[in-house]
């Protein structure tokens, strides 16, 4: 099979923890390396964080190059009260030892990216492209395809009334990214919260997964227990939305979502700091640099996550239509 190359740039994070997972058990794809960023948590927790999900995974033959360290000019806020203390829930994992990389992850994106077809898939704040395109914009240019987890096209935001947290926490990476696709004639796919809050893990699927492979099971209970609780506390969900597998299933699959081609601009100031504006109206007249996902197809998600991190067969999970 031809696998397609990607790299997954992210803030691991408790969902971002469960994109990777998908990507590592999906065969149509490869994954080159894991690039952290700062979000979620600091960049340094976020790649020890990454390297804990490697082990659980048995694939620490994936490199992971650390990133930016604060966003390009806002101070840094990170999401721990959202991911706790350690960033993966509080689940306090043993630490994985060594494996430092030589490089960092801008020059690691800018060398992959020039030698052969990448497509990269971002689950955090943009920092890590934004400083790509400032010192190799070339390599910038050469992303095949570029889906990103982040903004909001109606549905409110996570961090303002209307902003989401990956491109709030760093609007002006998140804005420099949009604009050059627009000054290069080129696209980015907007997972944003429209259709990753309707993506809800809630208690009846983690125990249908716990049935089905204990101890994948136990490890996504281990990680998403802070998660639950937050989003009760904050949401009132019973469960909690996982955002970042969803921009990997669609990477999949992108029949899994459907949406609309628009010119989109991010708000880097004042009270709609962070704000994805969504031209759908086509009032600046400027050529669509984003498909802005509006619909997903819950089930169709769901099957595909659940049998690739269980291993089993779509078929396999016969009463899934039920539980959703
Ligand atoms: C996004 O922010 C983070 O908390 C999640 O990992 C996701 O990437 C959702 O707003
Ligand atoms: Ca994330």
């Amino acid at each position: 099979m031809n696998k397609r190359k990607i790299i997954i740039d992210c803030d691991p994070g408790i969902d971002d923890s469960l994109a990777i997972m998908l990507a590592l058990t999906s065969p149509e794809i490869e994954v080159l390396g894991i690039t952290i960023v700062c979000g979620n948590s600091p960049v340094e927790m976020g790649f020890e964080n990454a390297k804990k999900i490697l082990k659980q995974m048995n694939r620490l033959d994936v490199p992971v190059y650390m990133g930016e360290p604060r966003p390009l000019k806002r101070d840094y806020v990170n999401a721990l009260d959202t991911h706790g203390a350690d960033g993966l829930g509080e689940s306090f994992l043993p630490e994985v030892p060594g494996y430092q990389q030589e490089i960092g992850a801008v020059d690691f994106l800018s060398k992959a990216l020039i030698k052969e077809k990448v497509s990269v898939i971002a689950l955090g704040p943009m920092t890590n492209l934004a400083r790509l395109i400032q010192k190799a914009p070339a390599a910038f240019n050469q992303i095949e395809e570029l889906v990103s987890m982040g903004g909001s096209f109606k549905s409110h935001g996570n961090c303002s009334p209307v902003a989401e947290y990956n491109y709030w926490c760093d609007p002006d990476a998140a804005a420099l990214v949009y604009d050059t696709l627009h000054q290069n004639g080129k696209m980015i796919h907007m997972i944003g919260l429209d259709v990753t809050r309707k993506i809800v893990l809630t208690p009846t699927l983690l125990e249908y997964i716990c049935r089905l492979n204990k101890e994948t099971g136990e490890f996504i209970r281990k990680i998403t227990k802070f998660y639950f609780d937050f989003h009760w506390k904050w949401e009132h969900i019973i469960g909690c939305v996982i955002n970042d597998p969803l921009a990997v299933a669609y990477f999949l699959n992108p029949d899994i979502c459907q949406g609309f081609d628009s010119y989109v601009q991010i708000e880097t100031g004042g009270i709609t700091l962070g704000q994805s504006v969504v031209d759908s109206m086509n009032f600046y007249r400027k050529t669509p640099n984003t498909k802005v996902l509006t619909e997903v197809d819950v089930y169709a998600f769901f099957q595909l996550f659940l049998s690739r991190i269980l291993g089993l067969e779509p078929e396999k999970l016969d009463i899934l239509q039920d539980l959703i």
